[in-house]
């Protein structure tokens, strides 16, 4: 990632905090929670061409081999940081954009193409006395991973453990072309800073809008959420103001979900008799 800096600068946005690259690392989100806790200055970032323990959401494993992005940004915002794993997948979303594809984003915080998983973020943050002291966003996308697995959450035992999976997709796949990861995290994070910026501006509801529109068009359709081993079924209504998921159960009634607990969301299975 030598050219990350350079690339940002080559784009009008000097980076306005260290940037920290390693060729291996565990989880490029443990590194960065060290330095957080230490002190680092909000936008430090840390990348890494591998990582030998990358973690996904839900205590998952991610695989992370050389080619893929993974990058890690601490923010340490002044307001509730409910909104920023939204944030971040309009912000990748836009990102990919540039590149020409046209990714959905999956609450709580997948972008996919297709069915396909081509990125993943994992916000973690730790709060004191005064409220958020700091948040650490992990993004992390299939680029092109070579000949190795594409990276994606993968299960930690069984059959497919360490594998991957046919749900994930990447770049080089989508596009055809061989991507730089520097060059998708150079935009990765102008487009973090750019919705973030604009979040601190007041403007939270462009964020709401601008999610709610990249959405998967599963508005009005029957979903089942797995929360807390509990499964969960009604229909997908939209987001609130803190980026929970509205559901309509049974009784008519609009019930918001936490992102926090949620394992697995998808479309029911319906039954039609005609
Ligand atoms: C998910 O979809 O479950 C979230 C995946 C997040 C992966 C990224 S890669 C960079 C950062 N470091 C980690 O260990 N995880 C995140």
């Amino acid at each position: 990632m030598t050219g990350l800096l350079a690339l940002l600068e080559a784009g009008g946005s000097p980076w306005p905090a260290p940037l920290e690259h390693h060729q291996e690392i565990g989880s490029t989100s443990d590194r960065l929670k060290e330095l957080a806790r230490a002190g680092a200055p909000e936008w430090t970032v840390v990348t890494a061409d591998a990582q030998t323990a990358g973690r996904g959401r839900q205590g998952k494993a991610w695989i992370s081999p050389p080619g893929n992005l993974h990058l890690s940004v601490l923010l340490r915002p002044a307001t509730s940081p409910n909104l920023l794993p939204l944030l971040a997948g309009v912000a990748v979303r836009e990102a990919l954009a540039s590149f020409g594809i046209e990714g959905r984003l999956k609450w709580p915080n997948d972008v996919l193409l297709g069915e396909r998983k081509l990125a993943g973020l994992l916000a973690e943050s730790s709060s004191g006395p005064q409220g958020t002291e700091w948040v650490v966003l992990g993004i992390g996308v299939n680029v092109d991973p070579g000949g190795a697995k594409p990276g994606d959450v993968a299960p930690e035992a069984g059959p497919l453990a360490g594998r991957l999976p046919e749900q994930a997709i990447t770049l080089r796949e989508a596009t055809g072309r061989a991507l730089a990861p520097e060059a998708v995290a150079a935009e990765v994070l102008r487009q973090v800073a750019l919705w973030y910026h604009r979040a601190a501006a007041g403007r939270a509801a462009d964020v709401l809008a601008a999610w709610h529109e990249a959405a998967v068009p599963w508005w009005g359709q029957p979903v089942e959420v797995l929360s807390g081993g509990r499964v969960m079924q009604g229909v997908a209504v939209g987001i609130d103001r803190e980026g929970a998921l509205l559901l309509r159960v049974g009784d008519g009634r609009v019930v918001p979900v936490v992102a926090g607990e949620v394992s697995r969301l998808r479309l029911a299975a319906t039954e039609r008799t005609e």
